[in-house]
């Protein structure tokens, strides 16, 4: 298999991934092994490298900048790691179109950086930009800070290309805005963490990048007062881009982990921020005048310190030891019970662990990390925390996808039926479960 694959993409591209940063997830948490990562440059190698394996009876996850946090790009099993990151082509935005074609190795930030220099904006963003590639990003449909007002990964994509299992490709590539020909290839693709196809190049919708931006954040006293003050500026205003909300013990840990300076004290934070085309209005700072505490950005410095708060929490986090993420959505109104159930129930399954919650406000998506749990024991911490969000007619992914890390938990969020269905999808794509078989869908077959 190694020299058929050597004579596909070159003898520096295949390579024995023990060892390697190919194996293990960012965490810490999922940490895998192979003999084998490829890294394919163009579609057609894809389709190659495929054939090759299918011929060996081995089976593929395909891979990103490996930024996933459900532990769904690492070969838990053993598996061919897929590398796709020398598929990092950023074409020239199509200014008119406001459309950009993209290999799926290109960084979200290069992304960002080619919109930038034309006067528009890729809005989909969070902390891992400069790693995560945009295959990861439709594969996972990831969300970030601007799903309030732009939509997740997937309201961005306008066209995309991908290897099937049987080495067929589907190619939406022309950008049509509107094409009503039948099913939605291009949707299934996004969220399908690998198990579908191989993403090898999209077309991303571009928005302008508005001139002028407010951002400001708020000191809170409760999960509801800081929906109050959400509720609040997005009913006055449309140009909201995002409203994240933060704990006292977050914000102090990334001021710690980080030397960042803290605009004052509260029980939670909410980082709120619009845009828009015309001069700036202080519409934002004028809605929240009355709140105290409050700090309004009035430079570029003091905005990005202020969003270091926020980006910084994932890898500060991770400096107290390897987390239990969940990533989950709750209606908005239930968000505060949901808080207050999930710490309690934690702390019931184990008194020693300790929860910090951030997230996406506007969007009901909250991250919960647990720290200090014995790793061996994440059903009982699992069952606590997805437990409260099934309670609460919730989601147990919202943004980060399912992976290995809450296939086994499937069933809280979708009927038999709609698993169902899934396992039709795969059956019916990817009959001999070559593409990622140990993600997304219950291994037992019994859900
Ligand atoms: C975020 O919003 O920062 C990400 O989803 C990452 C995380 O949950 O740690
Ligand atoms: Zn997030």
């Amino acid at each position: 298999m190694l020299s058929d694959l050597r004579a596909i993409v070159g003898d520096d591209h295949v390579f024995d991934g023990r060892g390697s940063s190919h194996v293990d997830d960012w965490t810490g948490r999922f940490r895998g092994h192979t003999d084998v990562v490829v890294r394919p440059g163009s579609t057609d190698e894809v389709r190659e490298v495929l054939r090759v394996v299918r011929a060996h009876g081995r089976v593929v996850v395909a891979q990103g900048g490996n930024t996933g946090l459900v532990g769904g790009g690492v070969p838990l099993s053993g598996e061919v790691v897929m590398s796709l990151t020398r598929l990092n082509h950023v074409g020239v935005p199509d200014v008119a179109a406001r459309q950009i074609e993209v290999g799926a190795g290109a960084t979200v930030e290069a992304v960002q950086q080619a919109a930038a220099a034309v006067g528009l904006r890729y809005p989909v963003d969070f902390g891992s930009r400069g790693s995560a590639t945009i295959g990861g990003t439709i594969a996972t449909n990831a969300g970030g800070v601007n799903v309030l007002r732009y939509g997740s990964t997937r309201a961005q994509v306008v066209g995309l290309e991908a290897v099937l299992a049987d080495g067929s490709i589907v190619s939406t590539m022309a950008g049509l805005m509107k094409d009503n020909t039948g099913y939605d290839l291009r949707g299934l693709m996004c969220g399908s963490e690998g198990t579908l196809g191989i993403i090898t190049k999209a077309v991303l919708r571009l928005v302008p990048a508005h001139e002028h931006r407010e951002t400001v954040m708020v000191g809170c006293a409760s999960v509801d007062d800081a929906l109050d003050v959400v509720t609040m500026v997005c009913g006055a205003s449309e140009s909201i881009d995002a409203a994240e909300l933060m704990t006292r013990r977050g914000v102090d840990l990334v001021a710690e982990v980080v030397g960042a300076h803290r605009p004052f004290e509260a029980e939670w934070y909410l980082l709120i921020e619009s845009s828009t085309s015309r001069e700036a209005d202080g519409t934002l700072a004028r809605l929240l005048e009355r709140r105290d505490p409050v700090a309004v950005a009035d430079s570029p410095g003091r905005r990005e310190a202020l969003w270091r708060l926020r980006d910084e929490h994932t890898s500060s986090i991770a400096t107290l030891g390897v987390p239990l993420k969940y990533d989950v959505t709750v209606p908005l109104r239930s968000m505060s019970d949901f808080v207050s159930d999930a710490r309690t129930a934690v702390s019931a399954f184990d008194p020693e662990a300790e929860v910090i919650v951030f997230g996406h406000a506007a969007d009901g998506n909250l991250h919960v990390n647990v720290i200090g749990a014995n790793l061996e024991d994440h059903r009982g911490f699992d069952a606590a925390v997805l437990g409260a969000v099934s309670r609460f007619g919730g989601s147990i992914s919202a943004e980060h996808g399912i992976g290995v890390a809450k296939r086994e938990w499937l069933h809280l969020s979708r009927s038999a039926d709609e698993i169902a269905v899934m396992r039709a999808i795969k059956r019916a794509l990817d009959p001999d479960g070559v593409l990622n078989p140990n993600v997304l869908l219950p291994a037992d077959g019994s859900n």
